[in-house]
């Protein structure tokens, strides 16, 4: 559907755009609207039959079940929540640095950077048979994680606003980016006839409870991971652009920038709440949330090889750089973080892929019978267990922010 934007608006992005701390990688068309819609619809076509996915109506997919693995919706203790950065209950919140970034918010460098153009429809038509059916996965799995974000954003920014209105203001605006680009996926799996109806999802999809604090750990990792993933497949595609398939990769160097300033925010409030990173209890969940991001990442890309090779890119390759290069950015902040630099730590979660695979291979057999297939698992989900305990006491590094009193690091330059 094309709008023309009024002349308000088209200064309005040029303002944007002249304010980007990065050159915009997107196609050099003219912008057509500055927002994106998170609901998108899809005429159907025969380029999909004989891939498996089912659809609820003409061009709108059926969501892939859940799984342990599978992106999560959120929820928490919202009031718990509410005390946490209530400036009556804390009136000595250190709000400086969270203040800092609900300015890079409010500017709003990617306003104008999803505006999508005609080559993708075209791109996405050439994309067939095998790659084109793991093509579809990544976009629904990438979309659900950034709608999952948008959800819990958006309701941290309802529940806050009255008792820490910046601090909701933040979520406020960080639901904005997280919308913008689950909506840009959206339309992305539309040019593949295959929408998501996120309206459906937000009703029928199951809630997974986490505390507060743990909220705030889980989304700072999964926002810098998402960075450092954005930003691998940016630059590896910009080194090798006969492997860009689709033009939905040459926005993802701005786009990156959004998570990397949403990562920046949440270890803004882990430090405004620093009983959240310098006790005994923070230091086992730093170590706990660290470990369980990068295991589910390795895990699920390893099931998914064939869309990182579809890029040209190594799966244990890509993945080991983005864990190593996310946990250089969290040991500046948590206060221990595993030592994925040990050669143990690699050998491990390539055996936990061995079992998985193993697992997975079992459960796609369709001429073993059910109860031979239970028979068969036991084993190896006994291995898997065990390999989960051996990761868990797996080397740490002792490190931190050198903000936070009483830290790691803060001692040590404490001479
Ligand atoms: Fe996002
Ligand atoms: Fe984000």
């Amino acid at each position: 559907m094309a709008l023309q934007m009024t002349l308000k608006q088209q200064r309005a992005c040029t303002r944007a755009s002249s304010r980007q701390p990065f050159r915009a990688a997107a196609p050099a068309v003219r912008p057509r609207r500055c927002a994106v819609r998170v609901q998108a619809t899809a005429a159907p076509n025969d380029l999909n039959n004989g891939l498996g996915f089912q659809t609820m109506r003409d061009g709108v997919k059926v969501a892939a079940n859940e799984t342990l693995l599978t992106p999560r919706f959120y929820t928490t203790d919202f009031a718990e929540m509410e005390e946490l950065f209530s400036k009556e209950i804390n009136p000595n919140l250190d709000m400086d640095e969270l203040n800092a970034c609900l300015q890079e918010f409010r500017n709003d460098y990617n306003k104008c950077h999803f505006v999508r153009n005609e080559t993708f429809k075209t791109a996405a038509d050439k994309v067939t048979g095998a790659t084109r059916k793991i093509f579809i996965e990544f976009l629904e799995r990438s979309c659900t994680a950034e709608f999952s974000g948008f959800l819990l954003y958006k309701e941290l920014a309802r529940r806050l606003k009255t008792s820490s209105p910046e601090v909701a203001e933040m979520f406020l605006l960080m639901s904005r980016d997280e919308a913008r680009h689950a909506g840009f996926l959206n339309k992305a799996l539309s040019d593949f006839n295959l929408a998501l109806d996120l309206g459906f999802l937000t009703k029928n999809r199951t809630y997974t409870y986490f505390k507060p604090k743990f909220i705030i750990y889980a989304t700072f990792l999964s926002e810098k991971i998402g960075y450092w993933r954005y930003i691998t497949i940016y630059r590896h595609l910009q080194r090798n652009p006969d492997n860009q398939l689709y033009p939905l990769f040459e926005y993802f160097e701005n786009w990156c920038q959004d998570e990397n300033r949403h990562g920046d925010f949440l270890a803004a409030c882990l430090k405004a709440r620093p009983e959240l990173l310098n006790t005994w209890e923070a230091k086992l969940w730093s170590k706990f949330f660290c470990l369980s991001v990068y295991v589910t990442m390795y895990l699920n890309d390893h099931q998914r090889t064939a869309f990182y090779e579809a890029l040209g890119l190594t799966t244990r390759q890509f993945n080991q750089h983005v864990i190593i290069e996310t946990n250089k950015s969290t040991e500046r902040l948590f206060p221990v973080v595993p030592d994925v630099e040990d050669p143990a730590f690699f050998q491990l979660l390539n055996e936990m892929v061995d079992v998985n695979s193993k697992l997975v291979a079992l459960d796609a057999d369709t001429n073993t019978p059910a109860f031979l297939k239970v028979l068969m698992k036991l084993p190896l989900q006994e291995r898997l267990a065990s390999q989960l305990i051996r990761i868990l006491f797996c080397k740490e590094k002792h490190c931190g922010s050198v903000d936070v009193a009483g830290s790691a690091a803060a001692q040590q330059l404490a001479f």
